[in-house]
């Protein structure tokens, strides 16, 4: 339907937990989920959430498949995802490099929990339940993250580890 512009860090809106949607099934929820397919796409991103486009729901979306930013990653079915919650399944911790369409050039290395299980429901309003671990579960925190205002640098543990992606070496 229509690229969104997306917030970036410092907007307040970014910092809000998000609200539970309560139908799937309306023209709100159809636009929405197209609309974030379509800025995301527009965007290269990975991964989006509501939030992100200024829309306080519970609802993200990701998935991806060859990218040249992540080499070495496993392929994801799209996948959207609303009322989203995770259970972990195993709490060590794994570091990796992440990215975020509201922080636009930078990147960081966060710790996200190896492995978790994730439900929700999909846009036709059928439940999904998943296990996922490695690049797969850093991306649904990430997203889920934004649900409850929460942007990868304020996960992060070293502060070293965070800059330009033309200008870190990785
Ligand atoms: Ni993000």
């Amino acid at each position: 339907m229509s690229v969104r512009e997306i917030l970036k860090m410092g907007d307040s809106r970014l910092l809000q937990p998000a609200v539970e949607v309560c139908d799937v099934h309306t023209a709100e929820i159809k636009m929405l989920v197209e609309d974030m397919r379509d800025t995301m796409r527009e965007r290269a991103g990975l991964g989006l959430a509501a939030p992100q486009i200024g829309v306080s729901l519970r609802v993200i979306i990701f998935g991806f498949k060859d990218n040249p930013r992540y080499p070495d990653v496993a392929e994801v079915a799209q996948t959207v995802l609303v009322n989203p919650e995770i259970s972990v399944l195993d709490a060590s911790l794994v570091y990796g490099w992440e990215a975020c369409l509201s922080l636009p050039g930078l990147r960081g290395r966060v710790p996200r929990f190896s492995k978790i299980r994730y439900t929700g429901f999909a846009a036709d309003g059928s439940r999904i339940e998943r296990e996922a671990e490695g690049f797969h579960a850093r991306v649904v925190q990430h997203e889920c993250d934004h649900l409850d205002g929460v942007l990868y640098p304020m996960r992060m543990d070293d502060m070293r580890d965070f800059g330009f992606e033309d200008t870190l070496d990785l």
